[in-house]
């Protein structure tokens, strides 16, 4: 057992007995006041890290020299500096497939609840308003047999329109860097350019990675471009969408409502004026967020790494060398 590693996410007890079969663990709790404090004292002699969420920078790898492996329970890799780990010939390695269903799934619950105003109107029952049968003030907008448009498809992309086409009857378009026939053959989703897509769609999904070609890639003129009333879903990263914008095309009616996971600065901030926007569902970055699908991702972290430090090729290794 001569490789150390640093987990700084929590782990099953049984994850964590597994890795200890096979290395030196060190657990940090980034939670904790001292926690920063606590990873930089440990770095120095780390072979590697497990965890997620942390934006690991130079200065944190500089006090790493024996990094071989960052494990991180994710499949979105913005976190990292991608060419600087592949310079220092530090594997990165993440989490994608176990997270897809339930991903794909957290996406449909925001287009049907800001569809239906089901948080909205929920919030107004609780709130006892509920005192007569409704009327057309707070009715919703329907799902099935609208037109949906996924932007990014990937694997959660596909799962969405499966969930699209199968179960709600509804038209399916997509916008992608390559066409997808295999998404076209079975979900008969049809490739559009984005601003096509985007002027046809009654609702919009983002799945697309960040990255420094999707940054800020919904900004007011593709705002512009969605037809009146239509509903964004966002479920990829906060900076893919301007919010500053998207606050705006909500506030004026511009577009019908957004169910928004993520966000420019995560925890969202108290005082955003997304939250007070009733036609806002906003949920805390909650994509994977179920027991089964979060230990099924950091199972496959564990994996990842151990495979790394066997002098394996992890099976989902990011940026090959
Ligand atoms: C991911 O895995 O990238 C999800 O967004 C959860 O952080």
């Amino acid at each position: 057992m001569n490789k150390r590693i640093v987990v700084y996410k929590t782990l099953s007890p049984a994850l964590l007995e597994r890795l200890q079969q096979h290395v030196a663990v060190t657990q940090v709790d980034l939670t904790a006041s001292d926690g920063l404090a606590r990873l930089r004292e440990v770095l120095p002699g780390a072979h590697g890290l497990l965890g997620a969420s942390l934006p690991l920078g130079s200065d944190l790898l500089d006090l790493a020299p024996d990094l071989q492996v960052v494990s991180s329970i994710s499949v979105g890799v913005d976190n990292y500096d991608i060419p600087d780990l592949t310079r220092r010939r530090v594997m990165l390695t993440h989490t994608p497939d176990v997270l897809t269903e339930t991903t794909a799934d957290t996406g449909f619950a925001l287009l049907l609840a800001s569809a239906r105003r089901v948080v909205e109107l929920a919030n107004w029952v609780r709130d006892g308003h509920w005192h007569k049968s409704l009327g057309p003030a707070h009715f919703g907008t329907d799902v099935q047999g609208k037109t949906l448009g996924i932007v990014g498809m990937g694997r959660i992309g596909d799962a969405l329109a499966r969930r699209a086409a199968a179960g709600f009857g509804m038209r399916v378009l997509y916008h992608s860097n390559h066409r997808k026939p295999d998404a076209e053959a079975r979900h008969g989703a049809r490739y559009r350019s984005l601003d096509a897509l985007l002027g046809e769609a009654d609702f919009v999904c983002l799945t697309v990675p960040l990255s420094a070609s999707t940054e800020g890639l919904i900004g007011a003129r593709e705002l512009a471009l969605m037809k009146p009333g239509a509903i964004l879903v966002n479920i990829a990263r906060g900076r893919v969408v301007d919010e500053a914008a998207l606050i705006e095309a909500l506030r004026d009616g511009r577009i019908g409502g957004a169910g928004l996971d993520v966000f420019e600065q995560e925890p969202l901030p108290a005082d955003s004026p997304l939250l007070r926007l009733s036609n806002v569902v906003a949920t805390p970055h909650i994509g994977s967020a179920t027991h089964e699908t979060r230990e099924a991702m950091a199972r496959c972290a564990v994996d990842n790494l151990l495979e790394a430090l066997a002098g394996e090729r992890p099976r989902y290794w990011v940026n090959p060398f």
